[in-house]
């Protein structure tokens, strides 16, 4: 068991790195614009450049660590994390910046599929469904601290010290968890099924000694050779009548995810402060009010996965966030934007999507695509999810620009609004069902 929590508290940083390079960028975004005099285009730019190398990192990870192991290409992920902090903080220009964050954002592209890989790879069966939520609370960790340390950080100097550095700093600071995933990587065994894979049956057995005990380890290796026979799914499996209802499940849930805005606050919520008459400080210390009810609401989530259900919460979500974003819209529009509404409502929005799209789309991109497609079938869903943000995270400055806040905000408003509907006539409910029973929720229709 200590060897098992040892292992996926590892693979737990990587979610963590997940969340802290994603935001980090909310903190930094109002001073690079002054720094690098960027137009709205380019603010966009500088926040989703990030998410470009996620697409690419998230692509290449399944075939990269079929070859050559999962820890192998691990460490080349922290590795390359490593690279894109240090790398973004140092930079005179502008074009050198982006690179740095490209090269980041691969390495997270990989962690973020590779990680929840792996741990759902070396964990016994029962412990399998928690570790996907185990992930989604290491991001909002990563979200919460990132947004802490560059409060923290632009109160070290003035205004113009904030602008030639603080910025660095925030970026910099990002090489510590990467070392950290760096050296603890050295300590995790390769995953026991890549080795079967690789004909290594014995290496397999030595570890899977270490986490089950002789006699469960040995009907381990046998399971795992049994499974690989169920694998070899097809891409023409995937658009069979059946399945195609649960790729469009996985992939439309992945894309609504995002396009209901969640992003748009989690990048740029400083930003969004400061357009309401926030100062520099005040922006950033309500951005951290907003890390922490996105934390506080997935512990809720967690809690309440298993009992109320996947489709309840959606429900529950998706119907809330409709609310919110509408009278986001409204205060816009009538300028009522100086007192505690817009935050108030900004905070309601953020909890129901900690409770609903946050942790359960992951959960049914786990859970829904049968074993011997969920491989395939799983990566095409996630480049799906980075796809939307990277859409989102690009047009949110322009959008303000040009259409408006209260025109941006109702837009999202009416994704939430589809995604009420679509979860309610398309999407089933999951909770409780073996991953058996749920492959068989296709066939029957
Ligand atoms: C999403 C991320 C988002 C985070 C916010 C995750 O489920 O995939 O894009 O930043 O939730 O908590």
């Amino acid at each position: 068991m200590k060897f098992v929590t040892l292992v996926s508290m590892i693979a737990a940083l990587g979610g963590l790195l997940f969340g802290f390079d994603t935001a980090v960028v909310s903190g930094a975004i109002g001073f690079m614009q002054d720094r690098f005099e960027l137009n709205e285009v380019q603010v966009g730019w500088a926040v989703s450049s990030l998410i470009i190398g996620c697409i690419f990192g998230a692509g290449f990870s399944g075939v990269l660590s079929d070859r050559f192991g999962r820890k192998k290409v691990l460490i080349a992920a922290a590795i390359l994390f490593i690279i894109g902090s240090l790398g973004s903080a140092i930079p005179d220009t502008f074009t050198g910046y982006i690179i740095a964050r490209i090269i980041g954002g691969i390495g997270i592209g990989i962690t973020s599929t590779l990680c929840p890989l792996y741990n759902a790879e070396i964990a016994p069966a029962k412990y399998r469904g928690r570790l996907v939520a185990l992930n989604q609370f290491a991001t909002v960790t990563g979200i919460f601290l990132v947004y802490f340390i560059n409060s923290g950080i632009a109160g070290w100097g003035d205004d113009a010290w904030d602008i030639a550095s603080a910025w660095r700093w925030m970026f910099g600071i990002g090489v510590l968890p990467g070392v950290l995933f760096f050296i603890l990587l050295f300590f995790v065994p390769e995953s026991p099924r890549w080795l079967i894979k690789q004909g290594r049956s014995l290496d397999a057995l030595n570890i899977l000694l270490r986490i089950h005990g002789e006699e469960a380890a040995k009907q381990e290796v046998l399971d795992i050779k049994q499974s690989f026979a169920q694998e070899n799914g097809s891409m023409k499996q995937l658009f069979s009548p059946g399945l195609r209802i649960a790729l469009i499940v996985g992939v439309v849930l992945a894309v609504l995810q995002q396009v209901t805005g969640i992003n748009a606050v989690m990048y740029y919520a400083p930003e969004i402060f400061k357009t309401m008459g926030a100062g520099t400080n005040s922006s950033l210390v309500q951005t951290i009010l907003i890390g922490f009810v996105n934390f506080a609401f997935t512990i809720v989530a967690i809690w309440l996965i298993d009992k109320v259900g996947r489709k309840a919460l959606l429900l529950i979500g998706s119907s809330l966030m409709t609310i919110c974003l509408a009278v986001i819209g409204i205060a816009f529009q009538t300028g009522h934007t100086t007192g505690p509404l817009v935050l108030v409502f900004l905070l309601i929005y953020v909890a129901s999507f900690a409770i609903s799209l946050g942790p359960v789309v992951w959960v049914i991109m786990s859970e829904i695509f049968p074993n011997r497609i969920r491989g395939k079938a799983t990566a095409i869903a996630s480049m799906a999810l980075w796809l939307a943000d990277y859409i989102v995270s690009q047009s949110f400055p322009p959008m303000l620009a040009s259409a408006g806040p209260a025109i941006t905000f109702w837009l999202f408003g009416v994704m939430s609004l589809i995604t009420f509907v679509f979860t309610w006539r398309v999407v089933p409910e999951t909770k409780g069902k073996s991953l058996e029973e749920i492959e068989s929720l296709w066939s029957a229709k």
